[in-house]
């Protein structure tokens, strides 16, 4: 694994706090709030859709296609998508990456 350089910090303040980027074969959801720079696969469990309603208080992120809702601290699905309420939550979890700041610039390691 490497570290990789993603974009400029000023890029995400600018963009709200959080920005979608193509990382290597990785989309990847990356976020700047209280809970520091984090980086987590911006592709949904359920059906691919890339995840985009993010609710910067709970440190969540919802799908916008079924609206399954994800924890951006551990991944992890906390709402199955609304089409299949019964999913395997445990199992749904997305990836999530290492990620810092280095000289003005998210590096995300892939
Ligand atoms: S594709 Fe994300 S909830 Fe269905």
């Amino acid at each position: 694994m490497t570290w990789q350089k993603v974009v400029g910090v000023k890029a995400i303040e600018n963009a709200g706090g959080h920005l979608s980027a193509k990382v290597g074969d990785n989309i990847i959801f990356f976020t700047k709030n209280k809970e520091g720079l984090q980086a987590m696969n911006a592709v949904c469990s359920h059906a691919k859709c890339i995840l985009g309603e993010y609710d910067e208080e709970k440190n969540q992120v919802k799908c916008p296609c079924h609206h399954a809702v994800f924890d951006l601290g551990n991944g992890n699905m906390i709402k199955p998508p609304s089409v299949a309420p019964n999913s395997p939550m445990e199992k749904l979890g997305l990836k999530k990456f290492n990620v810092r700041e280095n000289q003005g610039f998210i590096e995300a390691e892939i």
